[in-house]
């Protein structure tokens, strides 16, 4: 393929990414974004392999590197649960991270590579930026995948100082990225580059681990920045146009999110990243299963009288959380809306913008289970309307209701805004137990007077109410 034909190739491919990511900001598009995505990065392969730069002999390494790669991302697509992907998620943050770092140290020492004077140093540059970026986003996201499948405890760690460790940090990696720049040789450039990977690893972990479990929304959007930023210099290290755009692209939109997330939670970016929030964190393996105090005395409900409190309201807002893609109840969720609409029932779904694991995930979840989208409602949109409702039906959710957030100052999750269910007339809460949620804080809401628990696994519990409303 020649070069011309290469960079046209190129410039539709991120065409077609930019098409992408439009069409994955609306659900009725998203199946659209994502066919534009998956054609745009088959361009990109098959542009970059049949490419004036791979010669015949690279072309088998290349493939050998496509089966082996694509058969573990194969395998991993096929045995990842739902909510297993924000991990598998963090775990390709990581990768992007060390194949950033790997290309650089392979460009430094790369014999053919001649250049001389300002565009020595340029190529020096994004050689030192990409290792810094691909290191920290390598070990960070390693941590946050350590942290969301519970391996690794959500309690911040709070090193004494740490603000001046990473000020220091700062200055150490300055100072050895002079020292790289004015070595003569690669031998004497390796010791400064090799020692600056070391303190962004460290630096990696430390600002992940020192992230609160509630903030963890805020750390995946934003280390998929990161990722695209080391993308985007393993663009400059091997001069690559398509790469420098994409991971531009998938840097600029993580940055956003992280900006949405951060308003999302009410918290401050740069008091997120220097670490620190949402101290009560997950205590045991999983965030889930950490019990809380019990706070009060609950008030339990039957499937049939949930049923039955269905079936005589007029309006019911449905909140569902982490717990309804555990238990995969979201196909019974759209059997029950329906069966409650066919009645005359007004029926809306109030999604919380850090519901479950990842971003959109509720979205993701009802689209799969073909709810309309028009009653699928942001929290803005319809925290307003709960006093005026009769039933608020909250499925496998809980942090994301815990007016803890309102009306404890002390409360890890003080600030978040949190959907307003105990404002309806009843509210029913559907989990197995009187566990906490992700942030490891007891809910007041289970002892209010007009709330009514119903436990359960969300699946079976929900199965059972449908029953009761169809009988
Ligand atoms: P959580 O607060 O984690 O609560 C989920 C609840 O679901 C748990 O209390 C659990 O209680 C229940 N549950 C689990 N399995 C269940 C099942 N099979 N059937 C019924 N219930 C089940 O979830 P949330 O309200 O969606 O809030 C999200 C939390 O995750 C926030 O703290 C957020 O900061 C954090 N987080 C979000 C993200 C993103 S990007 N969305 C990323 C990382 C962390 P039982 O064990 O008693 O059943």
């Amino acid at each position: 393929m020649s070069q011309s034909l290469a960079t046209v190739a190129y410039l539709g491919a991120a065409i077609l990414f930019i098409l992408s990511l439009g069409g994955l900001s609306n659900p009725e598009t998203s199946r659209r974004g994502n066919l534009f995505g998956m054609v745009g990065m088959a361009l990109a392969v098959l542009a970059t392999v049949f490419g004036p730069r791979v010669g015949a002999g690279g072309i088998a390494w290349i493939v050998i590197a496509l089966v082996i790669g694509g058969g573990i991302g194969l395998y991993a697509a096929k045995v990842v649960k739902m909510t297993q992907m924000p991990e598998l998620v963090a775990l390709m943050h990581s990768l992007v991270g060390l194949a950033a770092c790997l290309v650089g140290f392979a460009s430094y020492v790369d014999t053919s590579i001649q250049l001389e004077g300002a565009e020595k140093i340029i190529h020096e540059v994004e050689i030192y930026v990409g290792i810094l970026i691909g290191a920290v986003t390598f070990s960070g996201s390693l941590v946050a995948f350590g942290k969301l499948n519970g391996r690794i405890g959500g309690k911040p760690l709070l090193l004494p100082g740490r603000h001046w460790l990473n000020l220091v940090a700062l200055l150490v990696v300055i100072w050895l990225g002079r020292m790289f720049l004015n070595a003569h040789d690669v031998q004497a450039g390796m010791l400064p580059l090799v020692v600056m990977t070391v303190i962004a690893l460290l630096f990696g972990v430390h600002m992940v681990m020192a992230i609160g479990g509630a903030d963890m929304p805020v750390v995946v959007s934003m280390l998929n920045s990161y990722s695209g930023w080391a993308a985007a210099a393993t663009g400059f290290m091997l001069s690559n146009d398509l790469l420098i755009v994409t991971g531009a692209l998938v840097g600029s939109s993580g940055a956003i999110l992280s900006y949405i997330m951060c308003q999302a939670m009410n918290r401050n970016f740069i008091s997120v990243i220097a670490g620190g929030f949402g101290s009560g964190a997950p205590t045991k393996k999983s965030g889930d299963a950490a019990a809380a105090e019990p706070q009060g005395e609950v008030t339990p409900i039957s499937a049939a009288e949930t049923a039955e409190l269905l079936r005589e309201a007029k309006s019911v807002i449905i909140v569902p959380g982490y717990g309804m893609a555990v238990a995969q109840a979201q196909h019974t969720v759209n059997e029950i809306v329906r069966t409650l609409r066919d009645k005359g029932v007004e029926v809306r779904f109030a999604i919380h913008p850090v519901a479950g694991r990842m971003p959109g995930h509720m979205n993701v979840l009802l689209a799969e289970a073909k709810v309309p989208y028009d009653i699928v409602m942001e929290m803005d949109e319809i925290n307003e309307d709960f006093p005026d409702t009769d039933v608020a039906m909250v499925i496998g959710a809980n942090d994301i209701v815990n007016p803890a957030a309102q009306d404890d100052p002390t409360s890890p999750i003080a600030g978040m805004p949190v959907l307003e269910v105990w404002k309806a007339k009843t509210s029913i809460v559907m989990k197995r137990s009187m566990a906490s949620g992700y942030a490891g804080v007891d809910n007041p809401l289970f002892y209010k007077e007009n709330n009514r628990m119903l436990f359960g696994d969300a699946k079976k519990m929900l199965d059972e109410v449908l029953g009761a409303l169809k009988g």
